[in-house]
């Protein structure tokens, strides 16, 4: 089968990584950047506020989060008490059947226990949505790159992995590319060294063109994600653009230990339609009033407080950090279309 076939089937089918409780999280297999503390939802908040003000207030302002895991932006956002949050309306995308139900479960038990009707909801797929209030912002952190990616390389012709079993063990084969696909290999790995694989990002550009038909005239699609271009992930190396995750560690070989680890590509972002806005995720936070809000947590270090206090605000110094760490999570790309 072909290897975005078989990722898919690793991730997501019935004995697929998501299948089996593979989640984000401290205690989980990977840390993302909403797991870090609140300090990324609160700069997502500010981001909503600034826009719900831009399109003057409407009553009713629905945000879509994609590869929403288990709910935990969804929920914090609410917890920061943004200004537009009486008319939010939060949709979560999830497709891992036992995430998305833990997110619902946490947003009606934790959230909003005493609430009559929810203003959360979760779906399956984007391709899923039906709603009567157009989009505001569509938002993804970290959801491109567990999208699955063909892989391709040059040789005499264009070729592409699929995978094959020897023995009954999965084996990598090299098939020749079709001519539509090699068009877009040609297109974004022309100056890709020969025999050099390189992922084309098909699932995730079709994710974006779905997410951007959903935004109403003034609405914004936001999507933070590790990557870089098509010519820089090819020159890592197979292995240093595709990885495995499990426990937060590094796995074993994409063929290996199929379904007990996550599979995970940088992002090729050259090849995103709609020529978005990217900058650093440090950039995007920081003009999202994150150093503010560490200064103001450092301060109170200082100060004679108790011991719980003090403890709260160093964690709280420590994820912010985190967030900005340009050679960690302040190096992610924040990619925006307008
Ligand atoms: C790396 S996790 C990130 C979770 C969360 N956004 C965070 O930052 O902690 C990626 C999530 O995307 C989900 N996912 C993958 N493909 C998806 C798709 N096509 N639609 C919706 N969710 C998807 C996975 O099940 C997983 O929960």
């Amino acid at each position: 089968m072909r290897f975005d076939r078989f990722q898919a089937d690793a991730l997501y089918g019935p004995d697929g990584f998501y299948a089996d409780g593979g989640v984000a999280g401290r205690g989980g297999d990977f840390v993302t950047a909403v797991e870090t503390g609140r300090d990324f939802a609160e700069s997502v908040a500010l981001e909503l506020d600034a826009a719900w003000n831009a399109a003057e207030e409407p009553a009713v302002f629905v945000v879509v989060e994609g590869g929403a895991g288990v709910g935990t932006l969804c929920s914090d956002v609410y917890a920061v008490r943004p200004a537009c949050s009486d008319a939010l309306r939060w949709v979560m995308v999830e497709r891992s059947d036992v995430q998305r139900e833990a997110a619902i479960n946490r947003l009606a038990h934790e959230t909003f226990p005493d609430a009559g009707q929810l203003p959360v909801a979760a779906v399956r797929d984007i391709g899923e949505m039906q709603l009567g209030e157009p989009v505001s912002i569509v938002l993804a952190n970290e959801l491109l790159d567990n999208l699955p990616v063909r892989v391709v390389r040059k040789g005499e012709a264009w070729e592409e992995l699929f995978v094959g079993l020897d023995d009954g063990s999965a084996t990598a084969v090299w098939n020749e590319l079709d001519s539509t696909a090699s068009r877009r290999a040609e297109r974004y790995g022309s100056l890709v060294a020969p025999s050099a694989p390189f992922p084309l990002i098909d699932h995730a550009v079709q994710w974006v063109v779905k997410a951007r038909r959903l935004l109403r005239p003034g609405g914004r699609v936001i999507l933070f994600d590790y990557g870089a271009t098509t010519l820089e992930l090819s020159q890592r190396g197979l292995d240093g653009w595709l990885r495995t995750y499990s426990k937060q560690q590094r796995g074993l070989g994409v063929l290996e230990n199929i379904g007990g680890q996550d599979i995970t590509a940088d992002v090729a972002f050259d090849q995103l339609p709609g020529g978005p806005r990217l900058e650093s995720q440090q950039d995007w936070l920081t003009a999202r009033g994150i150093l503010e809000r560490r200064a103001k947590a450092a301060a109170l270090i200082d100060r004679n407080m108790s011991e719980a206090s003090s403890l709260a605000a160093i964690s709280r110094v420590q994820g912010i950090d985190a967030l900005i760490e340009p050679d960690g999570l302040g190096g992610f790309v924040a990619a925006t279309w307008s």
